[in-house]
């Protein structure tokens, strides 16, 4: 039986991908996609290359096809990058066939996730908490008007966020 997707939308280094992954392999039947994979796979090139090579624009685009293949999909964990919600069309595409499921985190959270790392364009900078916290004040009114449901990450790991998760989904009937 072909079940509705769990998209799960939140900023870089909530644990999307991580929770996902830990959702897929609880949840018999479903898979998980990774969108920022996809959209690698699919351009042949990381994310940082396709910023600096095509420009965030580009990205961008990329990002929205891949929300209208993904809006065909079924009995999937799929983990959107952190600014899908820049464009509300992408999550109304996800939405055809899912649920919304944003992981909120504080910018502290964040950090603590994200600190070292290289990957993410946006936050390659010398006062990344700060630009955690402009952008994720820029954001958060839009994550959490295109969510179905929020579950607050803060200070857990990925294990607890992941019981948690399973737990709300089994108590609102969605699984
Ligand atoms: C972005 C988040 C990233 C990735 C890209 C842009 C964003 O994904 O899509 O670097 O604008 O928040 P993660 O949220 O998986 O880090």
């Amino acid at each position: 039986m072909a079940c509705k997707n769990i998209i799960l939308i939140g900023f870089m280094g909530s644990g999307k991908t991580t929770i996902g992954r830990r959702l897929a392999k609880e949840l018999e039947g479903y898979r998980f996609v990774d969108m920022d994979a996809d959209i690698e796979r699919k351009a042949g090139m990381n994310i940082t290359s396709i910023f600096e090579k095509l420009g965030e624009q580009e990205f961008r685009k990329m990002e929205s096809d891949m929300c209208k293949e993904l809006s065909y999909a079924k009995s999937c964990i799929i983990a959107t990058g952190g600014g899908i919600i820049k464009n509300a069309k992408n999550v109304d595409l996800l939405k055809k066939n899912g649920i919304v499921l944003y992981l909120k985190a504080s910018p502290e959270h964040v950090f603590r996730n994200i600190k070292d790392d290289t990957s993410r364009p946006l936050l390659q900078c010398d006062d990344k908490i700060g630009k955690i916290k402009q952008l994720m004040g820029e954001r958060t009114l839009f994550y959490e008007s295109q969510s179905d449901i929020i579950v607050d990450v803060t200070g857990t790991n990925a294990k607890r966020a992941t019981e948690a998760v399973l737990s709300i989904l089994k108590g609102d009937r969605i699984l």
